[in-house]
């Protein structure tokens, strides 16, 4: 069984990506997508979003990490695919699920469910422009408002030349609404012979057997329950029991330190006050910080906080 840390924009930063694959369970990570416009993406550019490619592609734990790219046009992207690979990436992974109405307005993500064929051209094209060593998977929803595309959105995505195929289990319109519908993993499945990854509400160890035997999939890629309990996948992996707050402390400060090296010290209360809002579902004293949080704005004062 492999274990994804799925790709999450403006939460899943190069930062909270070291402090998880670190803490350990995660065998790859697909990071945060890179929209593809009409232009070539220049690497310093590429670097902002995936500084790992400065570090062979891996974590500092050695933990792979996709470059994950959005767009619509094929030539436009796989242009932008033969610059990701030549930088090092170990895979380029191809969003056709996201449901931002800015992206889709512009023809990217989850509205490209509809035309399976535009689906098979730019898979085509981007598996052509990168070495054969390096993997091309794309990530799908089910549809955008229902599922009777989601066998031939699948089959293009096989067709195309991807080496793998992560389905989130809801459609667009389905949103973030729970239950996500692991039925749907099985039947495309059945529908290729391209490995599935399944994807959607994995929130405990429970979940990831639950996913596993609905679906019938080896692998599965975990998001927001990663975020909220640090030490999922290392759990789902070996068993143990979860972290509790005195032990995951040290890794909060460890990536607010990060965030204040990286960005400007007064946006990392911000940033950190994400991560501890989404944390409170599982750790009381995450409420705690959070509330504090929501008043300070001294990056010193913050830093203070938390070894106090
Ligand atoms: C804040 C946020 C940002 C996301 N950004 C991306 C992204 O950049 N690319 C992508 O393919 N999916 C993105 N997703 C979708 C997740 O990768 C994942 O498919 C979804 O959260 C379902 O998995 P989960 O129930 O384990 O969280 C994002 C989800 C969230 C909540």
């Amino acid at each position: 069984m492999r274990l994804i840390l799925a790709p999450m924009e403006g939460i899943a930063d190069h930062s909270l990506r070291d402090i998880l694959t670190r803490i350990g369970g995660i065998d790859l990570c697909v990071a945060e997508f890179v929209r593809v416009t009409n232009h070539l993406l220049t690497g310093k550019m590429l670097l902002r979003t995936v500084p790992e490619l400065a570090n062979g592609g891996c974590t500092s734990a050695g933990v792979p990490v996709r470059v994950q790219l959005l767009g619509s046009d094929p030539v436009c992207l796989a242009e932008n695919a033969a610059l990701v690979a030549s930088l090092g990436a170990p895979g380029i992974d191809i969003n056709f699920g996201c449901p931002a109405p800015m992206v889709n307005r512009h023809g990217g993500g989850a509205v490209l469910l509809q035309f399976p064929e535009q689906i098979y051209a730019i898979v085509n094209a981007i598996r052509r422009a990168v070495p054969q060593h390096i993997p091309v998977t794309a990530k799908m929803r089910l549809g955008l408002s229902d599922t009777s595309q989601a066998l031939d959105c699948a089959r293009a995505i096989e067709a195309g030349g991807a080496d793998e195929i992560t389905v989130h289990a809801r459609t667009r319109a389905d949103s973030y609404r729970p239950p996500a519908r692991w039925e749907w993993l099985a039947y495309i499945r059945e529908a290729v012979k391209l490995p599935v990854v399944a994807n959607g509400e994995v929130w405990t160890p429970a979940d990831s057997e639950a996913i596993r035997r609905i679906s019938g999939c080896t692998d599965i890629m975990i998001g927001r329950g990663a975020i909220i309990r640090p030490d999922l996948m290392r759990c789902i992996k070996s068993g143990d029991a979860a972290m509790n707050w005195p032990e995951l402390l040290p890794w909060i400060i460890d990536y607010y330190q990060q965030l204040c090296g990286k960005m400007e010290p007064r946006h990392a209360p911000g940033r950190l006050k994400q991560w501890l809002g989404m944390m409170r579902a599982t750790y009381p004293e995450a409420e705690t910080l959070y509330r504090r949080l929501r008043t300070e704005r001294d990056p010193f004062a913050v830093g203070r906080m938390l070894v106090s």
